[in-house]
Formats: structure tokens, C-alpha cells, sequence
């Protein structure tokens, strides 16, 4: 533990620290100058993992993907998850003191680097009990936060320019969900054209290098859902914004496995990081397919001015695949 804390020292503080050390005058170290996460370095200035589709118990290949989640984001830097619904099966959380909290999700992720901020939207799953238990959760944990069923965050990037991602909750915009007697309840009272014009509101007003909305369904799939009622009805409403406004990426869970699609008239990447336990077919040569494979697995985001870039991590921690946006 001695030699680890000498290394991080050395490698991290500022030659003035130094000085100070050395001449026993008062020194100004924080506890962020001696973390030795400090010396986990790349080329990009801004770095999160997305997993999908996961809540169960640990069942399936819950636990081995969250394992290999915290031993990625132990090697590597990375400053925040991103989860993209469906967080709890079979049927969302009662309430926010719902046991399947612990089962499904603390004593799962329980690596010391997933202590950090976990950003969540709500998935159709999570729409049958109370998906505002998942809102009031945030009041509970340090890292669950999900200040509102859509809601958006900026992060700065080194050069000052800016990142945004959008996080939407896409349940309310099926218009089938409303006869549904499982989800009907939940999507009552729900505004999918006051969320659709605060989302094309905040997009047209971005003034940010890297623009990137995350919602439940895809957009497009080559999964069993490509012709889906769901895929259609979050096709037609979205599909419009995302072009209007260039948006780089459009990620997304629902599916079972992991996909990178584009279609080449359009702007927008999507991805789809639904295989966070379980994983269900793909089907191969779709024109839109860049890369698909039903395994389990994350996904892993690095940002900087120039380039996005994303790798696919399966449940045995391979990089199974790796590609770059570049601007
Ligand atoms: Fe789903």
C-alpha cells in the first residue's frame, strides 16, 4: 500500500506540492491530487459506460457482465454509466424501498469503480409497477440519478467545448402502451408532444460539439423487433428530431444484444446495449448493419473534440468491437 501511494504521489502531484515537501512549508494537497485513478490516461477527455436490460437478481449473465464492468472501469477511465431501461424484471420496482433495489442492482454492481454517477431512463419493463419509484430512488443513493422520467446533462470537455446527451423516456410516445393494461396505468397523464417539443427545444438551443440522445427503443433494430409496433411508433416521432438537428448518436437498450446501425441518408449513429443478462437473436446483412451480435455485454464511450469513439465489452471482457466518429 506504501509503494502504491508513493507511485500515485510522484506521478500526480504538482512540482509546487513538491517543493513544498520538501521545504516543510504548508502544502495544498486535496484528496483528488493523490487518487491514483489519476494516472488511468488516454487521448479522450471524457469517458462512460451504457448497459441495458439487466435487473435479474444476477440471473442469466447479470452478475458476469457486471463483474466485467467494474474490472473495465478499474483499467480504464471512466467518469460515468449510463443505463438504458429496462433496469428491473420482470415488472419495475413497487417503490423506491423495493427489496429488488438490493437483489437486482447494489449487490450487483458492487465494484468500488461503479460507486460513481449511474444515469437511468426507464424501459417498458420498468412501466409496470411504479416508474416514478425509479425518480425518488435518486433522493435515496449517492450514484442512482434520475432527477425526472427525461431530463439532460452537459459535461465540459477539455477544450472547453461541450457535450450533451439527452435522456428521454420513449414508453409515453407508443400510442398502443395507453390500451395496454400493464403499462396503460403508468403512461396515464404522461405528454409525449410536451417531451418531444422540450427535446427538439433543447437540441435547436445546444451549442454543444456532441449532441446524444439516449431512449429505451430503437429507433431502428436487427433484432426481432426491426418491423415491431414499438420500433414504428418511436421511429416516426424521433427519427424527424434526430435528423433536423444532426444529432451524432442515438443510443438505446429494448433489444437483446448489441448492435451499431446507419443508415448511410442519415446523420445519426445508433446504438443498441440491451445485453446487460439476457441476450436474443440478430439477424445478419440488414442494410443498415454495421456490427451485431447477440452477446452479452456493455458498452464503453471515450470523447474528445475530435472523435467518438465505442468498443463493445462481452460478459468475458473482450472487446469484441471498436469504432470511431470522427468530426
Ligand atoms: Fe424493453
Amino acid at each position: 500500500m506504501k509503494g502504491t501511494l508513493g507511485t500515485a504521489l510522484g506521478a500526480t502531484l504538482s512540482g509546487a506540492a513538491l517543493t513544498g515537501l520538501a521545504t516543510g512549508m504548508p502544502t495544498q494537497i486535496e484528496s483528488g491530487d493523490i487518487d491514483s485513478r489519476a494516472s488511468l490516461k488516454d487521448e479522450f477527455d471524457l469517458h462512460f459506460m451504457a448497459v441495458g436490460d439487466w435487473g435479474r437478481n444476477g440471473a442469466d449473465h447479470q452478475l458476469q457482465v457486471a463483474r466485467q464492468m467494474g474490472k473495465w472501469a478499474t483499467e480504464n477511465p471512466n467518469d460515468f454509466i449510463i443505463s438504458t431501461g429496462d433496469n428491473f424484471y420482470p415488472s419495475g420496482v413497487a417503490s423506491e424501498h423495493d427489496p429488488l433495489w438490493h437483489y437486482s442492482y447494489e449487490n450487483i454492481y458492487t465494484d468500488f469503480s461503479l460507486q460513481w454517477d449511474w444515469y437511468p431512463i426507464l424501459g417498458n419493463h420498468d412501466y409496470k409497477s411504479d416508474p416514478e419509484a425509479q425518480v425518488r430512488y435518486s433522493k435515496i443513493s449517492r450514484r442512482w440519478k434520475m432527477p425526472a422520467r427525461y431530463y439532460s446533462k452537459t459535461f465540459r470537455l477539455k477544450s472547453g467545448e461541450k457535450l450533451l446527451i439527452a435522456f428521454i423516456d420513449t414508453n409515453p410516445m407508443i400510442p398502443e402502451f395507453y390500451k395496454n393494461s400493464e403499462y396503460g396505468p403508468h403512461v396515464a397523464g404522461q405528454q409525449p408532444k410536451k417531451q418531444l417539443d422540450w427535446l427538439d427545444k433543447l437540441l435547436a438551443n445546444s451549442d454543444a460539439c456532441w449532441n446524444i440522445v439516449v431512449g429505451h427503443h430503437p429507433v431502428y433494430t436487427a433484432g426481432p423487433r426491426t418491423e415491431n409496433y414499438d420500433t414504428l411508433a418511436v421511429r416516426k416521432v424521433l427519427q424527424p428530431i434526430l435528423e433536423k438537428h444532426q444529432v451524432d448518436v442515438y443510443l438505446s437498450g429494448h433489444e437483446h444484444s448489441m448492435q451499431h446501425l446507419k443508415n448511410s441518408s442519415e446523420h445519426f449513429h445508433q446504438f443498441i446495449s440491451g445485453a446487460g443478462s439476457e441476450v436474443t437473436p440478430v439477424k445478419q446483412n440488414l442494410g443498415y448493419s454495421r456490427f451485431v451480435a447477440a452477446e452479452y455485454g456493455f458498452m464503453y464511450f471515450a470523447v474528445n473534440t475530435r472523435q467518438l469513439q465505442c468498443k463493445i465489452v462481452d460478459h468475458l471482457g473482450r472487446t469484441s468491437y471498436s469504432m470511431v466518429i470522427s468530426k
